[in-house]
């Protein structure tokens, strides 16, 4: 097995981060430091990363609501409040990350894992799964607007692929409009700058759904584990591709 996906499966990090994390001059493989993502290993191979061993680890899955205020990041450095302190210590000790990342003042579904496999598949963009968000916007959108943010609307250097959009409610007296969002796509601040593009900012925005994931009965600020049947699923969204 690749000395990157070696990585990754032992919850070190997602496929990508533990490229990085090789490149970087941290890993050793049988005490012979390497620097190849691609470098065959072996099962018996003992493999450190800063000079602990790497073991299998057993995966697990959680799904978050976060509330707005949170940065999605394992560590900030400028010491803001992060999506990792809303996990009990316990569940921290599996090493999980989030899966992608939900902005500063998104709210939410996340999901977290220490399964870089999973990880990888989910956040690239040939296997990217359906997320649905739930944005507030300003004005009362037209017509035009849907029609453009459902064919796809050019975004700095990128046009957005097909998205299903719906309005929920128009609210008159605040002049602003509920609308749901289904895409396929995970670009940086995609949803705030499409509805930016055909000019009704975000006002607030959630994402109510990864996959067939949804909120139900997790309250804002917690979360639960992943069902096994819910993993499976995940499994075969990406083998459906
Ligand atoms: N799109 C955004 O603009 N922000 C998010 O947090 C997620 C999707």
């Amino acid at each position: 097995m690749r000395l990157q996906k070696r990585l990754a499966e032992a919850g070190v990090a997602s496929r990508r981060g533990s490229v990085e994390i090789i490149e970087s001059g941290r890993v050793k493989v049988n005490g012979e430091q390497v620097l190849e993502p691609g470098f065959p290993t072996t099962p018996k191979d003992l493999i450190t990363v800063d000079d602990r061993l790497i073991e299998k680890e057993e995966h697990v899955y959680y799904l978050l609501n976060k509330p707005t205020g949170y940065v999605t990041t394992v560590k900030d450095d400028l010491k803001r409040k992060t999506v990792m302190s809303l996990f009990d210590e316990m569940d921290k000790k599996n090493r999980i990350f989030p899966v992608g990342r939900l902005d500063f003042d998104t709210a939410g579904l996340l999901l977290f894992t220490n399964d870089g496999d999973l990880a990888f598949y989910l956040t690239r963009p040939e296997f990217e799964v359906k997320k649905t968000y739930l944005a507030r916007v300003e004005g009362m959108l037209t017509k035009v607007a849907i029609k453009a943010l459902k064919t796809g609307v050019a975004i700095e250097n990128y046009v957005t692929r097909p998205a299903q959009v719906r309005v929920v409610e128009y609210d008159k007296r605040n002049m602003t409009t509920l609308v749901q969002i289904i895409i396929h796509e995970g670009k940086n601040q995609q949803v705030r700058k499409m509805f930016d593009t055909v000019g009704f900012p975000v006002k607030n925005l959630t994402r109510i759904g990864y996959a067939d994931l949804t909120l139900d009965g997790v309250e804002r600020g917690s979360y639960r584990p992943l069902k096994i049947h819910e993993v499976k699923k995940l499994f075969g969204e990406i083998k459906k591709r």
